[in-house]
């Protein structure tokens, strides 16, 4: 079986999975798989940041809803690094409705409305290098060995 790739992927823990005091819960769980936090920060994103974040979605009829759901309270904002992690997030964040995402993870688990869906994660290395600089300059990031990495 082929080693994956390093890469680095964006989390947001959303408004409500901040409010709903979840952000221990749902980064413990990324941390429990061996991703490695090398960057984060609670911030509140601004409609600017929002909007060019979520562009993609311009003129669907989720939109509005979304810049005021991610813009309404502070987001908890992480870089994970680690094999395949652009892939392995979205596998553990699951579908993106959580009432037909999979037990077993965070929006199957833990969520139940469609735009409070708890997180949002990069879906290609494309977005995930986009995401990060919107996000995260490079002097907040930290290089350090995690115990175990001989596993990972
Ligand atoms: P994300 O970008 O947040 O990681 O989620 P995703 O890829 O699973 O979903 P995407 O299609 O990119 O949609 C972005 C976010 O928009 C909200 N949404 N609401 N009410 C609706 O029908 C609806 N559809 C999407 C969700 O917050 C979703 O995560
Ligand atoms: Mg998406």
């Amino acid at each position: 079986m082929a080693e994956g790739t390093v890469e680095r992927t964006l989390v947001l823990v959303k408004p409500d999975g901040v409010r709903r005091g979840l952000v221990g819960e749902i980064v413990g769980r990324f941390e429990k798989k061996q991703l490695r936090i090398v960057a984060a920060k609670l911030t509140m994103v601004t409609t600017t940041t929002a909007e060019t974040h979520y562009a993609e979605h311009k003129g669907k009829p989720f939109y509005p809803g979304l810049v005021t759901h991610i813009t309404s309270a502070p987001v908890f904002a992480l870089v994970l690094e680690g094999k395949s992690a652009i892939t392995i997030v979205r596998a553990i964040t699951g579908a993106t409705n959580p009432q037909t995402a999979a037990p077993g993870t965070i929006r199957g688990d833990l969520a139940l409305g469609v735009t409070p869906n708890l997180i949002h994660a990069s879906d290609s290395p494309t977005s995930a290098e986009r995401e990060i600089a919107l996000f995260f300059e490079p002097s907040e990031f930290s290089q350090y060995d995690r115990v175990g990495a001989e596993y990972a």
